[in-house]
């Protein structure tokens, strides 16, 4: 639209390969806010008259409107969000809108919009993560005497409460949150202000501009500001570690729901049928939310690649930048959101859960400690259990059901009352008391403070 140096038209290939207002459009609120900013500063150093910043503040908000109500057009051949909006404010309002650029470049424009807008996505991140652990803990507490099998190798290891686990990824999901905020903190940088690359001759009150878009300061190095993106490859970074612990989530809930574990009762909305198969009943939303997981690593990887060759400061290679992110932001969103309303309509089997967790090699480590409280040496505890485990295989017995002279010629501390109370599963829970251990009061404690923790 601005000829300028311009003798030709440019190419239509180029027009359609350099667009990025397809995507970017998406910052236009943002876009806009920092505009009225910097329309604000602009009348603030008498650049705008008090009338021109009017018109400037009005048809930008019109605009906004009318963009939120889909009826504003976008145009390929404006490039970009920013091109598009100070366009069609020039439309409007005439030659003040022309003014509207004054010491600012795209360059310092798209580094405001780009963290305001991820500033944003943080916090609504931050929330659908805290549902999806209020989901959980509704999961929990449904269950909060159920007992399961704990796996380590995938092979039966512990019994531990169904609670247990689930706060298990309560725990992850609190990190990941932390991981959000820390994130909004790198964003909390005021850009604008730094124009191309060097600032601007036309000097701005920054700070002001800041305060007025929340941010709690301003950057400090025109250069940095405009050519970094590490803001954005953290985000995705913390995206990326997000789905790490959704994709192990959606396994367990996958093999939970399985004919061979058959813990988890899934709901009929949330799982789907084979077009063959009249019996199947597929977990779906936890393939899927594995699957997805896949576009959080690509994303970030992209967007590491896309920026480790730039020289500083600006390069048009940045464009590529909001893409991946927009789509990690919704990929994230979207599979926290499902994945809550899934688990809002689950429940474990606990009658299954319960034959699977009575397995009385589950307490072999606990037979193993009571050796040690009589004084036998943990190592030799072990070999002497090892041996008890080899015996009941190959008399196809379990573990409990050997004979006393078995546990006595073992060892003297095995005595009936003894061996009696090491199997008692109840009592093997109660007795995991230590900070962090799944003892019924740890996980009764456990369960309200997340109670208070996520109201
Ligand atoms: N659409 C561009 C981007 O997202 C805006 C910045 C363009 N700056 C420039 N000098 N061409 O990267």
């Amino acid at each position: 639209m601005w000829k300028g140096r311009f003798q030709e038209e440019q190419s239509d290939l180029l027009k359609t390969y350099g667009e990025s207002v397809s995507i970017d459009w998406q910052l236009f609120k943002h876009d806009i806010r920092g505009s009225i900013a910097h329309a604000r500063a602009l009348k603030n150093a008498g650049i705008l008259t008090e009338v021109e910043f009017a018109s400037i503040e009005a048809g930008l908000i019109e605009i906004g409107k009318e963009i939120e109500s889909g009826t504003f057009e976008f145009s390929f051949e404006l490039e970009d969000v920013h091109m598009n909006i100070e366009a069609a404010l020039t439309n409007r309002i005439g030659p003040a809108g022309a003014k509207l650029h004054t010491a600012r470049s795209r360059n310092d424009q798209v580094a405001l919009d780009f963290r305001l807008y991820l500033r944003d996505a943080c916090e609504t991140l931050g929330n659908a993560a805290k549902s999806l652990q209020r989901s959980l803990l509704g999961l929990a507490s449904r269950h909060s005497e159920a007992i399961i099998p704990g796996y380590t190798h995938l092979q039966r290891a512990q019994p531990v409460f169904f609670a247990h686990h689930l706060l298990a990824y309560i725990e992850m999901l609190d990190r990941d949150r932390g991981r959000l905020a820390d994130a909004a903190k790198r964003m909390d940088s005021m850009p604008l202000g730094s124009g191309a690359i060097a600032g601007s001759t036309i000097t701005l009150d920054r700070e002001a501009v800041a305060r007025e878009l929340g941010f709690s300061k301003v950057t400090t190095n025109s250069m940095d500001a405009v050519a970094d993106r590490d803001f954005a490859c953290e985000l995705l970074s913390v995206l990326a570690i997000l789905g790490m612990h959704l994709s192990r989530l959606s396994e367990d809930t996958i093999l939970w729901a399985s004919a061979e574990f058959g813990f988890l009762n899934l709901s009929d909305r949330h799982t789907t049928g084979s077009s063959l198969m009249p019996q199947k009943k597929n977990p779906d939303i936890a393939e899927l939310a594995r699957g997805k997981t896949g576009r959080l690593y690509g994303n970030l990887i992209s967007l590491l690649t896309v920026m480790k060759g730039l020289p500083l400061t600006y390069n048009r290679d940045m464009q590529e930048d909001k893409e991946p992110v927009f789509d990690s932001i919704k990929t994230a969103t979207d599979t926290l959101v499902i994945l809550a309303e899934m688990f809002d309509g689950s429940s474990l089997r606990e009658d299954r859960a319960l034959e699977a967790a009575s397995d009385p090699l589950l307490l072999a480590t606990d037979l193993a400690d009571r050796l040690v409280e009589g004084g036998v040496p943990f190592r030799k505890a072990h070999e002497i259990v090892g041996a008890l485990v080899a015996l009941a295989q190959q008399r196809g017995t379990p573990l409990n059901e050997l004979t006393q002279a078995d546990f006595s010629a073992a060892s003297t501390v095995l005595t009936p009352d003894i061996v009696a109370s090491t199997f008692d599963l109840r009592l093997a829970l109660t007795a995991r008391r230590t900070t962090g251990a799944p003892s019924p009061k740890n996980i009764a404690t456990e369960i309200t403070r997340w109670e208070l923790t996520l109201q």
